[in-house]
């Protein structure tokens, strides 16, 4: 399952750092360069993740536990990986996932406290030895990325929502999944404008991958 024709790339980071608008001009880079990509987004992306995404994201924060947040997140990757994301690999498309497992260690691991062995044991029945090629954590202080949040229109805020210690905390768990994982990962300074976020995103994909 490991070497697939495609490339699976990972964004990753707190609300309001601005993922969705940043994949979205990484997979314009890719088309620029002659590689289809696949843009999709957890919890989502394929049938079923969806109906799982609307039970997850709306509602009381204290609707779900950890735990059963933690399967849900897991049910809803599984059908994205099965149905959407490895078929693509496999006909050598390049995916962008607007987040990822990552998300899960960093929100119900670190921001709820679940823990991060807890969350792997379900990491391994669901998604094995499979991880991304390259994974973006874009990074801002906490404070800022909320208020770039709040003029969002949209009920799916169940995790904004949240006290702000379980921001940090979950801030903490992405630089401390960079560190631990320094060849998959790299840390992007989310706190400044979007084109210069972009460029910073680019440049590794040139240095990685030769593009222009
Ligand atoms: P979304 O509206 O996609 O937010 P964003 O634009 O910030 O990505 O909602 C996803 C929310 O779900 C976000 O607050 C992070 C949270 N989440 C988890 O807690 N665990 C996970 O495994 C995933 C994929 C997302």
């Amino acid at each position: 399952m490991s070497k697939m024709a495609g490339k699976f790339i990972t964004l990753e980071g707190g609300d309001g750092t601005g993922k969705s608008t940043q994949a979205r001009l990484l997979a314009d880079f890719l088309k620029q360069n002659n590689i289809k990509p696949l843009l999709t987004r957890e919890p989502g992306g394929a049938p079923g993740s969806d109906e799982v995404r609307e039970l997850i994201l709306t509602g009381d924060p204290d609707r779900w536990d950890a735990v059963g947040e933690t399967l849900l997140f897991y049910a809803s990757r599984r059908n994205h990986l099965r149905l959407t994301v490895w078929p693509a690999l496999e006909r050598g498309e390049w995916v962008i996932s607007d987040r990822f497992a990552d998300s899960t260690i960093a929100y119900q691991g670190y921001g709820n406290q679940l823990g991060v062995d807890q969350v792997m044991k379900v990491h391994e029945v669901t998604v094995g030895d499979f991880e991304p090629d390259l994974t973006f954590i874009l990074d801002i202080d906490v404070k800022a990325g909320l208020s770039r949040t709040q003029g969002r229109d949209h009920n799916e805020d169940r995790f904004e929502r949240m006290e702000i210690e379980f921001h940090e905390r979950m801030r903490e768990g992405f630089l401390d999944i960079a560190k631990q994982n320094p060849e998959r990962c790299v840390v992007i300074n989310a706190d400044q404008n979007i084109d210069k976020v972009q460029e910073d995103m680019r440049a590794i994909l040139k240095d990685r991958y030769g593009f222009s």
